[in-house]
């Protein structure tokens, strides 16, 4: 009896106490509610206030249709051709090939230390294993020259290489030789000017440099599909409305006039120049070993490479534009290769306006308008990467130098006419005033 009694009790207790957690619950909910109601009056219902100070978000435009991203991919294969291996996975959407089941050692000739503040500390003081990011790691990077008898690949950075008879004698036929360099023919032997291509004729069985057609393409960034598309539409972008243009500098020549450009703008437009170039340059020295977090305010940015040659398009469109999501204006890269590397709808060419004033007009109606929005509808379906090793991010020199040796055909190849494949006469084209 006693405990029947405990346990009636008991469960009157439970019941009263449920009760209140009933109650407790419905405050809790209505409490609820009228946050999310709150939240929504100010987010949602109220795009001039958030107008009013500077801030946008991209519902105003439609996602990119399957259809959209197809004839973009199509366009893509169609000129982006003499593609590597390697150069297929990396632009053409083709999935990784298994890596082959032996060890390779990777040389990189008398210049490894040189450069492994850029490609292996990342402009940091640590060093880092350079295949721990990569798909393959069966590879073995080597510094010292001794390694010569040994190595499977040999690379030959020409930015540093003084004459031929900095390179070693050849002692074996299967041993791959590459000559690497990440500037424009403009600029292929940047320390020594003496120097000419035709001397290496016949010395090279690849190339390592940014075009997407190298044995290893090293592009300073790639546009890739995202494999789980996102939805952008409430993403909130801060930017100053007073002035619209940024340029970051720190070399304030340039082959292409660039500059001059720049000051025809200022004719129409306010354009804020940070680094050396320009009266911001205490606040960002401007090379790629300090990032310039102003930028990031200002919805264009003029990505105006030092030379106009195809495909040379550097961290001045990949980290200062897309990574700080502004839309770029381009200069440099000639339209067709623009078209094929970057993401849809994504910026504003030089090219097709007949002069400064007319592209100065353009970017104040679209200001004036808001359809500067538009150019963030990749957002949802592409993903830009940088992977030079500036401001921290990762260099893929090492990993693709691994993988090219996995993937790539090792058929009999030899750069007979290095000025064919690399040259200003085929690459590059006349600057804007010319
Ligand atoms: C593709 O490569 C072949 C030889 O390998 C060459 O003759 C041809 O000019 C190249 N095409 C382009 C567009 O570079
Ligand atoms: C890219 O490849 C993936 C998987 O291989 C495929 O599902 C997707 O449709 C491809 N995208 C395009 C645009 O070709
Ligand atoms: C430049 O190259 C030529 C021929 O290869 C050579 O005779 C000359 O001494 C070189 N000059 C310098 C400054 O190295
Ligand atoms: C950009 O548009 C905003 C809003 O219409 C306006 O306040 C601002 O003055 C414009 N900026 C320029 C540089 O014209
Ligand atoms: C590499 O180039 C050399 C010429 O310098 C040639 O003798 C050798 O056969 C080539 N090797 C391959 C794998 O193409």
């Amino acid at each position: 009896m006693v405990s029947l009694h405990r346990i009636l009790t008991k469960n009157t207790e439970n019941v009263i106490m449920g009760q209140n957690i009933i109650q407790k619950n419905r405050f809790f909910l209505t409490l609820v509610a009228c946050v999310l109601t709150t939240i929504y009056f100010f987010v949602y219902k109220n795009p001039e206030q958030i107008e009013s100070k500077s801030n946008f978000y991209l519902s105003a435009y439609p996602s990119l249709s399957r259809k959209e991203i197809d004839v973009w991919m199509t366009n893509r294969q169609l000129l982006l051709t003499n593609l590597s291996k390697l150069g297929e996975v990396l632009f053409l959407n083709v999935s990784e090939p298994e890596a082959i089941d032996k060890r390779y050692e990777i040389l990189i000739w008398k210049y490894g230390y040189t450069i492994e503040n850029r490609h292996l500390k990342q402009y940091s003081h640590k060093r880092i294993d350079p295949f721990e990011y990569c798909p393959v790691k069966n590879c073995d990077l080597r510094f010292s020259d001794k390694s010569i008898s040994t190595a499977d690949i040999v690379i030959f950075h020409l930015h540093r290489i003084k004459g031929v008879d900095d390179l070693p004698k050849r002692q074996d036929s299967k041993q791959i030789w590459a000559f690497l360099t990440d500037e424009s023919p403009y600029n292929t032997f940047l320390q020594s000017k003496n120097n000419t291509l035709k001397n290496y004729n016949g010395l090279f069985n690849w190339s390592m440099t940014y075009r997407s057609d190298s044995d290893i393409p090293v592009p300073y960034g790639r546009t890739v599909l995202k494999k789980w598309p996102i939805k952008r539409q409430n993403q909130i972008y801060e930017k100053k409305l007073d002035v619209l243009v940024a340029i970051l500098g720190s070399n304030c020549g340039g082959q292409n006039h660039r500059w001059d450009y720049v000051k025809q703008l200022q004719k129409f437009i306010q354009v804020d120049v940070y680094g050396g170039c320009g009266p911001f340059k205490k606040s960002c020295p401007g090379h790629f070993k300090s990032d310039c977090p102003a930028i990031e305010n200002y919805i264009f940015y003029l990505s105006f490479e030092n030379s106009n040659c195809n495909e040379y398009i550097t961290e001045k469109l990949w980290w200062n534009a897309y990574a700080k999501n502004s839309i770029p204006i381009v200069m440099g890269s000639s339209q067709t290769t623009y078209k094929a590397l970057l993401p849809p709808g994504s910026y504003i060419n030089t090219e097709d306006y007949a002069n400064p004033n007319a592209l100065a007009y353009h970017i104040l109606s679209l200001n004036k308008s808001g359809e500067y929005r538009k150019y963030y509808r990749w957002q949802e379906k592409f993903q830009v990467l940088n992977e030079h090793g500036y401001f921290g991010s990762k260099s893929y020199h090492y990993c693709r130098i691994c993988q090219a040796v996995n993937y790539n055909n090792k058929d009999h190849k030899v750069y007979n006419d290095l000025e064919s494949y690399w040259s200003v006469k085929r690459d590059c084209h006349s600057s804007w005033d010319a």
